[in-house]
């Protein structure tokens, strides 16, 4: 026998096998045992979500020899329905290319008397795509049909339908299946092909059909198919890149704990699972706001994706602060997932941004905030001579105040910190200066084809590369450039640095300021930027030499020059330093006047 997808073999064949979708099927019974039907019907909604099916159901309901309203699957217009052949019930799809044309033929025979059946009924597809041509033909059509014919029309684009074929039709709205609903349809199939299962498979396939059971279906062939006869959760894990809720539950507690090893460690293994990382952050999200509300309610039945035991470790590991805290990183990296085009590397920075931070709510009401920090311009409340942690951390608290474009400052007031939204929208978390003259990026200085492809008319990204050379400066170069290092300089550049938190959710830099953002200029020399990490995966990043372009590009609009950019990591530093003086004592520095820096040579 040929091979037929579960879901094709698995039409509801009457009213009661259809999933969900109540209100339709009550609505379409009721009508036939009073035997008020309609000429035309709209059915519209989701993808698989029953719309084909239904109009198959009543188009048999028509014309079952049973009776009026019957579906009994045995008689001939029955199980020519079933199988597609019968000479009065038309399927038309509107979206393939001799769609008009079929509508054109149709209108024609439109007049003729069925066949076989007491009803023509003509079932149109995705009809919001029919030219304006045939939607004409077909509203003059439905203005007069013929007492013989039933037009029902299909479709998930309801708004694009004209509004005089909309109004000439009785509409159905179908809605995404209830996730019982897809259990139970799903739980019967695989009873019928004697597959067993554990019910948190189940569970998994139906959260990535979301409502729709054409989607849950061919889900579930494919695990199928890579399982076999029997499936498990983590059959569905493995084959589309989810984590269970172990693995959520065990990152969560790991970034709680600060533990940053693990963390780094899990997010290899995620990644090496091949995780789809937007899917991990709503799920985490999940988790998280599971764990918010049972903080404030204790109350298990408020619990929708972890379980009291869970809720409850959590409650005790995470104080409430924090647990909004990691809400609010992660919503934002949602957000910022939709403009960066490597979202891993975003991702892993968001996950060391979760285990390193721990913000508590310190943030001034306009109560305690003196008269100057309310008028001040932003940047200002931050002073030059606090230590870099407590600027850093000061600017992450007051960034959505430091973003108000300069033109908007004047006209609005400073709002306390909780009014302001949690999500920035892209733009406005961009200083002013640089959006200034097109983010005044020096189109001359860049090499020709990048150009083309990263003109102002279409702005591109600043990718980052996760693999490649690295560049490798050996220590006699690094002992040149920490001769020639500025300190002064250096305060300047480490001062611009909280430029970069209003840039993470830049669709160009977003990926490179959240990089850039998380080292520490240690050393600045004339042309040299050296930065320290605390993080060896970071570092590399920097050092990879495809990067140098993007970091470049960035640093050169918060610098206002070219600068070579190098990262090393905080013993690399120390090392550094401990050479560094024990030359010094010994008089062997090499002298400023002497020195010529040789910086692109080398790479591993
Ligand atoms: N509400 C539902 N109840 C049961 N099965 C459904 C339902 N919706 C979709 N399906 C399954 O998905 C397949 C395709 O559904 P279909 O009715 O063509 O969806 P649509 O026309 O809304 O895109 C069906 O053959 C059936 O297996
Ligand atoms: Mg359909
Ligand atoms: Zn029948």
């Amino acid at each position: 026998m040929a091979y037929k997808a579960l879901y094709r073999t698995y039409r509801p064949k009457t009213f009661l096998e259809v999933a969900g979708q109540k209100h339709i099927v009550r609505t379409i019974e009721n009508a036939l045992a009073n035997n008020k039907i309609a000429h035309a019907y709209l059915f519209s909604g989701p993808r698989g979500t029953g719309k084909t099916s239904m109009a198959k159901l009543f188009a048999k309901a028509l014309n079952c020899e049973e009776g009026f309203g019957q579906q009994c699957n045995q008689c001939g217009n029955c199980l020519s329905v079933n199988d597609g052949s019968h000479p009065d019930v038309i399927e038309i799809d509107a979206a393939s290319n001799n769609g008009v044309d079929e509508v054109r033929d149709l209108i024609e025979k439109v007049k003729y008397l069925p066949i076989k059946g007491k009803y023509k009924v003509y079932i149109i597809d995705e009809v919001h795509m029919m030219t304006s041509g045939a939607f004409n033909a077909l509203l003059k059509t439905l203005e007069e049909p013929p007492a013989h014919v039933v037009f029902i029309l299909a479709t998930t684009e309801p708004h694009k339908v004209l509004p005089t074929i909309v109004s000439r039709c009785q509409r159905y709205d179908f809605t995404k299946v209830e996730d019982d609903a897809i259990r139970e349809k799903m739980v019967e199939i695989l009873d019928l092909e004697k597959i067993t299962y554990d019910i948190p498979a189940i569970n998994a396939i139906i959260e990535l059909a979301d409502g729709g059971v054409r989607d849950a279906l061919s889900i579930l062939e494919h695990v199928l198919a890579y399982a076999g006869n029997s499936i498990k959760e983590k059959d569905v894990f493995d084959l589309f890149g989810l984590a269970s809720n172990k693995e959520k539950l065990d990152l969560i507690s790991s970034i709680a704990k600060g533990d940053v090893k693990d963390v780094l460690k899990r997010m290899e293994s995620f990644i090496a699972s091949g995780i789809d990382i937007k899917r991990l952050t709503s799920n985490l999200l999940d988790v998280l706001k599971d764990a918010l509300i049972y903080s404030r309610t204790e109350e298990h039945i408020l619990l929708s994706v972890i379980t009291e035991k869970d809720a409850l470790s959590l409650k005790e590991l995470i104080d409430i602060d924090r647990l909004n805290e990691m809400i609010e990183i992660l919503l934002k990296a949602q957000n910022d997932f939709k403009v960066v085009s490597n979202i891993r590397s975003l991702f892993e920075l968001v996950l060391l941004r979760l285990a390193t931070s721990s913000k508590k709510a310190t943030i001034p009401s306009e109560d305690n905030q003196t008269p100057e920090m309310r008028k001040a311009e932003p940047q200002q409340i931050i002073k030059p001579t606090e230590k870099k942690e407590e600027v850093l951390k000061k600017a992450e608290v007051i960034a959505p105040q430091t973003v108000i474009p300069e033109r908007e400052i004047n006209a609005q007031q400073p709002t306390p910190i909780e009014a302001a939204p949690l999500i920035e929208t892209n733009g406005s978390t961009v200083p002013s200066w640089l959006l200034e003259d097109e983010m005044a990026i020096d189109e001359k200085n860049r090499p020709a084809e990048e150009v083309k492809t990263k003109g102002k008319d279409s702005p591109g990204q600043c990718t980052i590369d996760l693999a490649g050379d690295k560049n490798a400066l050996d220590d006699e170069t690094m002992i040149k450039i920490m001769v020639l290092g500025d300190k002064e300089e250096r305060q300047n550049i480490s001062k611009k640095w909280d430029d970069f938190i209003g840039l993470v959710a830049h669709p160009r830099y977003g990926l490179v300021a959240s990089l850039l953002k998380d080292g520490r200029p240690y050393i600045v020399a004339k042309d040299v930027l050296v930065l320290e990490y605390d993080f060896d995966c970071l570092a590399e990043r920097i050092n990879i030499v495809t990067n140098q372009s993007s970091i470049g590009e960035l640093m050169k609009n918060i610098v206002g020059r070219d600068v070579f950019v190098y990262a090393i990591v905080r013993s690399e530093a120390l090392r550094l330093q401990k050479s560094y003086f024990n030359l010094r004592q010994l008089n062997r520095l090499p002298k400023a006047k002497d020195i010529q820096l040789n910086l692109k040579g080398a790479t591993i």
